[in-house]
């Protein structure tokens, strides 16, 4: 009877103790399943900034139909970081505008990022590719930066003051913008970059 007993006890510590998760091994897969490589960094950077760039667009298209290009200058100066940060809570990533002449002083890019601009500025005057970079960062996440090209529709506000950029405009800018330096572009230069933070 007792021997019985123990065998039972012996039976269940085998199989107890075997069953156990191998809990180190299931923390490197854990790791290793996280880790983002640099083609997925690219990848969900660009999806992302298709779809923020998208939303954006469409609303500053209907905020021109509605107000005029006046009327949509308050409506980027309320709406655009307010999209952009709906934009990052959803998709749970960091999305930003940055630019190395801002018209808003939160979009200020850093002296890296400046330089990134100004080589991507001088590949799109050159006629070469711009291609989307994203930069490892210490936390094992990326730093995806798209360069954001100008067109017709931007010269309207980003433009030559007293040429694309009427005066009534520019006013409008400076007391909404006094440091404003986002005027003086043509079409097809880089006006910015999104700024994508990706987390593994
Ligand atoms: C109706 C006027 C208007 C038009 C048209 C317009 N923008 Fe802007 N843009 C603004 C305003 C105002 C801001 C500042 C938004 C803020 O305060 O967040 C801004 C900010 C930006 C920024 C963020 C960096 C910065 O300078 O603060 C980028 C990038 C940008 N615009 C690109 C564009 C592009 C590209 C187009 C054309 C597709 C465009 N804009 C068209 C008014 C305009």
């Amino acid at each position: 009877m007792f021997r019985k007993k123990t065998l039972y006890w012996l039976l269940f510590l085998v199989v107890f103790v075997h069953c156990q998760p191998n809990t180190k091994n299931k923390e490197v897969a854990k790791e290793q399943k996280e880790a983002i490589s640099q083609e997925e960094a690219l990848e969900i950077g660009q999806n992302l900034a298709i779809a923020s760039q998208q939303v954006l667009g469409k609303n500053l298209k209907l905020a021109i139909e509605k107000g005029g290009v006046l009327g949509a200058i308050t409506f980027c100066n309320t709406a655009a970081i307010k999209l952009t940060d709906s934009m990052s809570i959803a998709h749970k990533h960091s999305i930003k505008r940055i630019s190395d002449k801002p018209r808003n002083q939160m979009n200020q890019a850093s002296g890296a990022e400046e330089k990134l601009i100004a080589a991507y500025s001088k590949d799109l005057a050159t006629g070469k590719n711009i291609r989307p970079s994203a930069f490892k960062k210490e936390n094992g996440g990326y730093r995806y930066y798209q360069p954001i090209v100008s067109n017709k529709l931007c010269l309207n506000c980003h433009g030559v003051v007293g040429q694309q950029v009427n005066e009534k405009t520019f006013t409008q800018i400076k007391a909404l913008y006094p440091n404003d330096k986002a005027t003086g572009y043509a079409a097809n230069q880089i006006r910015g970059l999104w700024s994508i933070d990706i987390e593994k």
